[in-house]
């Protein structure tokens, strides 16, 4: 019988990707995935440190799973990500954890295979994490969940160090892939069948700055990829907004394949609070970048991430957040309450300044009811419009709706059958809520009249 594992991921999108990778070097090694907890030889648990509630999610995740150690030794119990980079989760897990068997970090993912054997050989918890990384990755085997949409990272790490933010410490320093490896990545892709990429980094559009120019950019590689055949849609995330210069706005306006979405996190409408952030920009620099963005992109989206409850946040500063999203119309946002995260220069003056649990909960409630505003009047100015559907599959509560997004990142439901998954799909638009719209098929004839990319195929909804 194969060896079978499982992988339980918590966080954002890298961490979905990094287990994608993980997933293939066990492939590699033989093992098959299996969703049955109790009968896996291989779980690993890869972490994400963010906030204060993932990590408690992860603990209660561990202790969870000594169950299935204890019914079967054999077992190899594993944890990895942005947590196993904190020393004092790996202090907490060496005291009170003695049931995971393996921990390593995000900087020798790759390692997984060696380790994987030394940890069934030894007696002993293995332990290996790296403080920084040796190289950029390159060139692992991955398992994509997926068939018509992939992620492909860019670049790794960030530099920046907001005052709140973990990431710097957990994912290191910046650094980018080869424009040509990456190109090389996409264009197999796109031969087995991939129609959709969402490049991935945690300054995205950082990409290529340690080059110096010497080789391609954000910009430049957004019109690289754009010149791929076949290839449909392009994504990225998350933008850091000072990197969004002209160029970038300019090779998304030109390229065609670049969806007109873009998240771009603005964490306060402050600048008192950006500066104690250490965000680098001004309210009004993020306001122009995306005055900027609707000038040359007229129908774009826009998504943002907003942390509320900074320490000596006022309620002024709070105002000036909701009049941002205001002034923005934001399509939607991930909100967030202030979470301090050890070692970090916030966390210090949290334990000082930080403001009561109950009038951070209140800005949240108070943010979310705003953001909802605006997200479901954006979703509304859609009913009656034609758009262009990529159908990800049935959804989750009805077999028979489909579940597809726009390119400007709209989920949208309609009647369909499932055999247009990963299909182009028109859709009219027939009524708007404020997370997903509806909408129902558009006939061929009419269809051919809506802008679907010449190469794309659109579906025959003759029998759908
Ligand atoms: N507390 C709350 N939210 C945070 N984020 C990052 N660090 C923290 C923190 N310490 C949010 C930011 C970021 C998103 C991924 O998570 O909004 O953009
Ligand atoms: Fe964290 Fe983003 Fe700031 Fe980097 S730019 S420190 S990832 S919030």
């Amino acid at each position: 019988m194969a060896k079978s594992y499982a992988i339980l991921t918590f966080g954002c999108q890298m961490n979905e990707h990094d287990s994608e990778v993980m997933a293939g070097l066990l492939e590699q090694e033989g093992y098959q995935p299996t969703e049955d907890l109790s009968q896996a030889d291989v779980i690993l648990v890869n972490t994400c440190a963010i906030r204060e509630n993932a990590e408690q999610r992860v603990f209660g995740r561990l202790g969870a799973l000594k169950q299935y150690k204890l019914r079967n030794p054999g077992m190899i119990l594993g944890m990895c990500g942005c947590m196993a980079q904190e020393k004092h989760v790996v202090a907490r897990l060496q005291e009170h954890y003695p049931w995971v068997d393996l921990v390593f970090g995000t900087n020798n993912l790759h390692r997984l295979p060696e380790l994987l054997r030394q940890a069934q050989d030894s007696r002993q918890p293995v332990y290996e994490i790296w403080s920084s990384a040796q190289d950029v990755p390159t060139a692992l085997p991955v398992h994509r969940a997926g068939k018509h949409k992939a992620w492909v990272s860019i670049m790794y790490g960030c530099d920046k160090f907001c005052t709140y933010c973990i990431v710097p410490y957990v994912r290191g320093r910046e650094r980018s892939r080869e424009a040509e490896e990456i190109l090389h990545e996409v264009e197999e892709l796109v031969q087995e069948g991939v129609k959709e990429v969402t490049l991935l980094g945690q300054k995205v559009n950082a990409y290529g700055k340690e080059f110096q120019g010497a080789r391609p950019g954000f910009a430049q590689l957004l019109r690289l990829l754009n010149g791929i055949d076949g290839l449909e849609r392009i994504r990225f995330t998350s933008p850091y907004p000072r990197d969004f210069t002209e160029d970038v706005v300019t090779a998304m306006a030109d390229s065609e394949k670049v969806c007109e979405h873009v998240h771009l996190p603005v964490q306060s409408g402050s600048n008192r609070v950006l500066r104690k952030m250490n965000r680098g920009y001004t309210r009004e620099e993020y306001l122009a970048i995306v005055d900027r963005l609707r000038k040359a992109i007229p129908d774009i989206a826009i998504t943002t991430d907003i942390i509320v409850g900074f320490p000596w946040e006022t309620e002024q500063d709070f105002q000036e957040t909701l009049s941002l999203v205001d002034e923005v119309g934001c399509d939607g946002a991930y909100t967030f309450i202030y979470s301090p995260r050890a070692g970090t220069p916030a966390a210090k003056w949290d334990e000082r300044f930080g403001l009561p649990y109950e009038v951070r909960q209140e800005r949240l409630e108070r943010l979310n009811e705003r953001i909802y505003l605006h997200a479901r009047q954006r979703n509304e100015a859609l009913v009656g419009q034609e758009v262009e559907v990529l159908v990800d599959g049935p959804s989750k509560t009805d077999p028979e709706v489909l579940e597809g997004r726009t390119r400007s990142n709209k989920l949208v439901l309609f009647r369909g059958q499932q055999r247009l998954t990963g299909w182009f799909v028109p859709v009219r638009i027939t009524s708007a809520q404020t997370f997903q719209v509806w909408g129902e098929p558009v006939d061929l004839p009419r269809a051919q009249s809506v802008p679907v990319r010449a190469s794309s195929k659109v579906a025959q909804l003759g029998s759908a």
